[in-house]
C-alpha cells in the first residue's frame, strides 16, 4: 500500500508514491518513450531496482565525495560513450547524494533529460528527492553549483529505511523534526509511512507555491544556516540532519533574541529535538567566529545575514540580522 502525494508544478507535476516496496512501482513511472536509463547509484547502496527497459548501472563514489564536478564530468563521459540521448532517463537510486548528483547530471547531459529518483534514506525521502533542487558541492561550500530539474517521479520505498544505519536514520530525523516547526504538528503521533507522506506533503505544497525559491520555499531551510556553516567548517564530521537539529535550536535562540517568539517556543524547541534523540548543542571543535563569517557565503545572504526564524507568521526568511545577535545566540547553544 503506497500514499501518493502529487507536487503540483502545471506541466511539470509528478507523483511521489510513499510506503513499503514503492520501489516495484520503478517500470511505471519510466517517462512515456524513454527506450533506455542510465541507471546512477553507489557501491554502498543495498538496492537495485529494474527500471524494465534496457539500462546500465553507473556506479559513483560513496559517500558525499561524489557530489563533484569532476564525477559530474565522468558520467556524463561514459554516458556519451554509451550513446545517451534525450531520448532516454536517468534513474537515481539512493540518498540525498545520488539525487542531488544524477539530477543535476539529468539537468546538464544533453541540455536536460528525464529523471526519476528511487529515494532511500529518510532524509532524502522527507527532503533532498522532493522539488527539484539538484546540485554538487565545492571545495567552498555544499551544493553552490547547481540546478532545479523537476523530476518525473519519485518513489520513496520505507522498506529501504530498515537497512539504514542507525546513525543515518537518525541523521533523517533532524529534517522530520524541522517539519514540526512548519505546520506538520505532531508527526512524531504516526507511523512511518503517515510521517514521511505527512512531510513531503508539506515540502510539495511550499515547492508548488515557490519552484525556485522566489521566497516562501525559504523556509524549507529551516535550521540550514548554521546547519551548512557547521558541515563545511566541520569537514563534513557532523551528519547533515544532525546540523541541522543544532541549527534550528540556534534559529530559536536568535528568534528569542529578536522577542519573534518567548521562552516556551524556544523550549518546545528544544522538546521535540530531544524527542528524537537529536543534539541541539554546538560541537566543541567549532570555532563561533569561524560559523559567522560563514553565513555570509549562504546562497540566502542577499542582504546581508538572513536567517529563517519562527514568529508570529510562523516560519519566514529574517534579513539583516546584527552579528551582535547572532553571537550571542551562538553562545546560548555551546
Ligand atoms: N532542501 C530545501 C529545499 O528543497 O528547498
Amino acid at each position: 500500500m503506497t500514499i501518493t502525494i502529487e507536487v503540483p508544478l502545471a506541466d511539470r507535476s509528478y507523483p511521489v508514491h510513499v510506503g513499503a516496496g514503492a520501489r516495484e512501482l520503478l517500470p511505471e513511472m519510466i517517462p512515456a518513450g524513454a527506450t533506455r536509463a542510465a541507471v546512477i547509484t553507489q557501491a554502498g547502496i543495498p538496492w537495485r531496482v529494474d527500471p524494465g527497459i534496457e539500462h546500465e548501472v553507473i556506479e559513483v563514489p560513496d559517500g558525499e565525495s561524489a557530489k563533484s564536478l569532476a564525477v559530474v564530468e565522468d558520467v556524463c563521459r561514459r554516458m556519451a560513450r554509451a550513446g545517451y540521448t534525450r531520448s532516454h532517463v536517468i534513474v537515481g537510486i539512493g540518498g540525498g547524494v545520488v539525487t542531488d548528483l544524477a539530477g543535476f547530471i539529468a539537468s546538464v547531459y544533453h541540455r536536460g533529460i528525464r529523471f526519476v529518483s528511487v529515494s532511500t534514506t529518510l532524509l532524502g525521502q522527507v527532503d533532498a528527492a522532493i522539488g527539484g533542487k539538484t546540485g554538487v558541492n565545492l571545495p567552498e561550500g555544499k551544493n553552490l553549483v547547481g540546478a532545479f530539474w523537476q523530476p518525473s517521479a519519485v518513489l520513496c520505498d520505507t522498506d529501504t529505511l530498515a537497512t539504514l544505519p542507525p546513525p543515518e536514520y537518525q541523521s533523517g530525523m533532524g529534517e522530520v523534526a524541522k517539519y514540526h516547526f512548519l505546520g506538520g504538528g505532531a508527526l512524531d503521533q504516526l507511523d512511518l509511512d503517515e510521517r514521511v507522506a505527512a512531510c513531503v506533503q508539506i515540502k510539495a505544497d511550499v515547492v508548488a507555491a515557490d519552484e525556485r525559491e522566489g521566497g516562501r520555499r525559504a523556509i524549507l531551510n529551516y535550521g540550514h544556516t548554521l546547519a551548512h556553516a557547521i558541515e563545511t567548517a566541520g569537514e563534513y564530521h557532523l551528519r547533515h540532519g544532525e546540523a541541522v537539529a543544532v541549527g534550528i535550536a540556534y534559529a530559536a535562540e536568535v528568534a528569542r533574541r529578536l522577542d519573534r517568539i518567548d521562552d516556551a517556543r524556544v523550549a518546545e524547541h528544544r522538546r521535540v529535538l530531544s524527542a528524537y534523540d537529536l543534539p541541539f548543542r554546538l560541537p566543541d571543535a567549532l570555532d563561533p567566529g569561524e560559523l559567522l563569517d560563514l553565513f555570509s557565503r549562504d546562497k540566502k545572504a542577499i542582504d546581508g545575514i538572513t536567517l529563517v526564524l519562527d514568529g508570529d507568521n510562523g516560519v519566514e526568511a529574517v534579513v539583516g540580522i546584527d552579528r551582535d545577535v547572532l553571537a550571542d545566540a551562538m553562545e546560548a547553544i555551546r
